[in-house]
């Protein structure tokens, strides 16, 4: 059976992503920290008439992630979606140390680690989807430790998928615009909610792109609500 790895799928993104992905015949491998979230994932997925099972795992240090991975176990994964990731939003002279090290472990080291570790299983046709950011590319006051590590993670990904075209392994990059899901309550301010779109609009834009032939890459989908930036 086929198996996609979500991190990050207990809510949001993640959540509509599963929820997307989910049919007959593949086992979708459902990573988060909430067991009862990821469970309400788990039915969504299973309603579509999918299997999944859950992963829980903190990634905010490496060995969360050595713990994510023994779970995953050595049978190959066929899709990998990057998803997990946290927002600090404040001031450059506010971002304390830890904050900077947790944005970087979660946002990047992360999926660096995943990448490099599930990589030699992969095979022609397979995919690692990296879900980047509208601040993957462009500067925002009070975001900027979260910009360094979208900006970072594209860098990574646009060098891997290089690396990886003679072996015939898809590298996708995802930069949505703001996208309605509870990160938003999580950083202080005031956000326009009418601005965003939904999360199914960025889970349609992952399907569309792991579902080509697989002598097709999808490379880079920005994609955001028609009013633009909040
Ligand atoms: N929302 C937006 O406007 C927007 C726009 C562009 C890009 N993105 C990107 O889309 C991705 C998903 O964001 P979202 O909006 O869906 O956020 P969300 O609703 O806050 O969900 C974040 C997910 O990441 C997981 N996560 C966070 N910190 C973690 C940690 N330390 N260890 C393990 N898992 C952790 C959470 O797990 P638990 O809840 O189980 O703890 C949750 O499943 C992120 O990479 C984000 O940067 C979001």
């Amino acid at each position: 059976m086929r198996r996609y790895l979500i991190t990050g799928a207990s809510r949001g993104i993640g959540q509509a992503i599963a929820v997307r992905l989910a049919e007959k015949g593949k086992l979708l491998l459902l990573h988060g920290r909430d067991k009862a979230a990821l469970q309400r994932t788990c039915q969504l997925v299973k309603a579509k008439g999918g299997e999944s099972q859950i992963l829980i795992a903190e990634l905010s240090s490496v060995k969360g992630v050595e713990r994510l991975l023994r779970q995953i176990g050595q049978k190959p994964v066929q899709v990998l979606v990057n998803n997990a990731g946290v927002a600090y939003v404040k001031p450059v002279s506010k971002i304390t140390l830890s904050e900077w090290q947790e944005n970087l472990a979660v946002n990047l080291s992360a999926p660096f680690l995943l990448i490099q570790k599930l990589l030699p299983q992969m095979k022609k046709g397979c995919t690692i989807v990296n879900i980047l950011s509208v601040a993957a590319q462009q500067g925002f006051a009070n975001w900027s430790s979260y910009c360094a590590t979208k900006f970072a993670l594209e860098g990574l990904s646009l060098c891997l998928r290089e690396e990886l075209r003679p072996r015939g392994i898809r590298v996708v990059n995802i930069y949505p615009k703001a996208t309605r899901t509870g990160l938003w309550k999580k950083v202080s301010g005031k956000w326009p909610v009418e601005k965003m779109m939904e999360p199914e609009e960025v889970a349609e834009a992952v399907y569309y792109a792991i579902s080509r032939p697989k002598e097709v890459q999808v490379e880079n989908i920005f994609l955001g609500n028609i009013l633009g930036n909040l």
